[in-house]
Order: structure tokens, then C-alpha cells, then sequence
């Protein structure tokens, strides 16, 4: 068996933020180091709230912090609450955090954990990228202790949140061209591939029949998430976030293109665009490996053996 890959989780859970973590935690294949939350679909205090809320439920022990409430150089944008709730983790009832929040921020605890690992380290970044950044503008020393940064965000094709721009890119596009410009080798789970990976009704049926703590609570998430996505034209729940995990562990799933992705800052209809030379046109290396598609029936499959793993003691 492989060592596994360490890794920090950043996220502004959120339910898919939420799962990713579930499937994160269950994989023999990564050691989660620390986990740090931000501000995005939620404010950073409910964020850090919830991701605790989360680790507790799902025993996982490391340490957490909470980062800045704000991007880097915008106001933040408001995220209606139909879409994860109005405690950003909106549903069934989840047990009170067990842990303490760290008292550092969460770039002095990415930091510590980056100086403190013998190797370098992967961040799995499923909110807006403002840690990230501050990260990188904080420490450029370390940017050779990470390993790669899988994200979820943009998409090459479309935009959810405008016609160009994905909210988490949109959220804090001068933190995305900071990551996306740093060198650093990025995964990108953008929309293209995002939308289909969708959980459907006879998924959550399957996942509400394994009947063990963490599933009962993943079922009425998928629930909660999918009434919302059902309400804009959905067939499912789009599992955006755990797709930025799963293309750790299961990288066969998916199809792979690598590209020079930019990320646009001032347009005046494009902020926050992935911009995606799918052709090369630019002559310029890849900086990003984009998922652009899924065999989704074996993604449904291996995020519902993740969840029936809490079925064992961990
Ligand atoms: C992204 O926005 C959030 O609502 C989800 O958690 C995901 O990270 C999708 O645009
Ligand atoms: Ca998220």
C-alpha cells in the first residue's frame, strides 16, 4: 500500500464542502493534517463552526482554524441562503464541535503544518481561495512544501454564479490569480465536470439504506442540496467539492485536460473567469490539470463505500 498523501483541507462547509471531508476522511490513501475554514458560502464563524460541527461527527482529529471574513481586496458576496442555509450547513441536526479552535489563523496553521511535514503537503481548497493566497503572500518560502493544491472552482466552459464566473473564483478572483499564477501544480474541478457528477434520488436512496451515523446525516444533506439545485432545473446534487478530493484518491474517474488557465480580474462581464486555453493557442505551458469529465456511476459508487466505511469503528 502507498503512504498516504498528507494533506490540509480548506473549506467554507458548506454540504458539498461538508462530504468532501466525509470521503477525505474515510480514504486510507490521504492523512489529513489540519483543516482550515473560510469565508464563502457562509461567514468565516459559521464556516469554522461547521467544519468542526463536521470533523466531530466524522472523528477527525487535527487541528482547525478560522481564516480572515473577507477576500483579499473585495467585499464579500452574499451566497442566498437557499443554497446551504442560513448556518452555511443548513438540515439535519450535527453534534457540538468536541474540539477547540486553534487560537492562530488558519495561514499560521497552514504554515506550521507545511514547516512541521517531512513532505510536502497537497491543500484540498474547496471554498474561495483568500487562505490560500494569504498563504503564498505570507510565505513565499513555502511554496515549496506544497505538493500540489487541488481546488474546486471556475470552470472552463460556464459560470454559475455569472454567465463567465464560478462563485468560489468570483468570491475572491485576485486570491485565484494569485494560486493559479504561483507555479504550484493545480488541480481544477471547475463546473465542466462538477455538474456531472451529480448524486440523483436513487443515490441518496442507497446511501440512506447503509444506516450508520455519518450517512444518516450525508442523506439529509443530499436532501437539503438537492431541493435547491431540483428548484433551478437540476437532475441531482452536484457534488462540486468532493470531486477536488476524489481526484486525489481516485484519479481514473475522471478525464483529465491539462491547459494554461488565467484567472480574468476586471472584466467588465468576465471577473472571475477561468480562462482555460484549451487549444494552446497561447503557446504557454500548462498551469492547471482541469477535470472536464466524470464516469459518474463509479464516482456515486466509490463516494457511497467511503460513507459505508463509518460503518466500522474508526
Ligand atoms: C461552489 O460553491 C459552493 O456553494 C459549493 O460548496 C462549491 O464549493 C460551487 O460553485
Ligand atoms: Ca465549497
Amino acid at each position: 500500500m502507498n503512504k498516504p498523501v498528507p494533506v490540509i483541507l480548506d473549506a467554507d462547509p458548506g454540504h458539498d464542502d461538508a462530504i468532501a471531508w466525509v470521503v477525505a476522511n474515510a480514504s486510507k490513501d490521504l492523512k489529513i493534517l489540519a483543516c482550515t475554514a473560510v469565508n464563502g458560502n457562509c461567514n468565516v464563524h459559521k464556516a469554522q463552526y461547521n467544519a468542526r460541527r463536521v470533523m466531530t461527527l466524522i472523528g477527525l482529529n487535527a487541528p482547525v482554524a478560522a481564516g480572515r471574513n473577507c477576500p483579499l481586496y473585495r467585499e464579500s458576496l452574499s451566497a442566498p441562503a437557499n443554497i446551504h442555509g442560513e448556518s452555511g450547513l443548513d438540515g439535519p441536526a450535527l453534534p457540538e464541535p468536541v474540539m477547540e479552535l486553534e487560537e492562530c489563523s488558519a495561514v499560521e496553521l497552514m504554515a506550521r503544518t507545511l514547516k512541521n511535514s517531512d513532505e510536502p503537503v497537497t491543500i484540498v481548497a474547496t471554498g474561495p481561495l483568500t487562505n490560500v493566497a494569504q498563504l503564498l503572500l505570507a510565505h513565499p518560502e513555502l511554496k515549496n512544501r506544497i505538493a500540489r493544491i487541488s481546488l474546486m472552482g471556475g470552470g472552463i466552459k460556464y459560470g454559475n454564479w455569472t454567465p463567465a464566473a464560478e462563485f468560489n473564483i468570483l468570491f475572491d478572483p485576485e486570491a485565484a490569480d494569485i494560486v493559479f499564477s504561483s507555479g504550484i501544480p493545480i488541480i481544477m474541478a471547475g463546473l465542466d465536470v462538477t455538474e456531472k457528477a451529480l448524486i440523483k434520488p436513487e443515490d441518496v436512496e442507497a446511501i440512506k439504506a447503509i444506516s450508520n451515523p455519518v450517512s444518516e446525516i450525508v442523506w439529509q444533506w443530499l436532501e437539503f442540496f438537492y431541493r435547491f439545485h431540483l428548484s433551478i432545473g437540476y437532475r441531482g446534487a452536484p457534488m462540486h467539492d468532493v470531486c477536488a478530493v476524489m481526484a486525489l484518491i481516485h484519479p481514473e474517474v475522471f478525464t483529465m485536460q491539462s491547459m494554461y488557465v488565467k484567472i480574468e480580474t476586471s472584466g467588465m462581464y468576465t471577473t472571475g473567469k477561468t480562462v482555460g486555453d484549451i487549444y494552446n493557442v497561447t503557446g504557454i505551458k500548462p498551469n492547471a490539470t482541469c477535470l472536464i469529465d466524470v464516469d459518474r456511476p463509479e464516482f456515486v459508487r466509490l463516494l457511497t463505500e467511503y460513507i459505508r466505511c463509518y460503518s466500522e469503528v474508526q
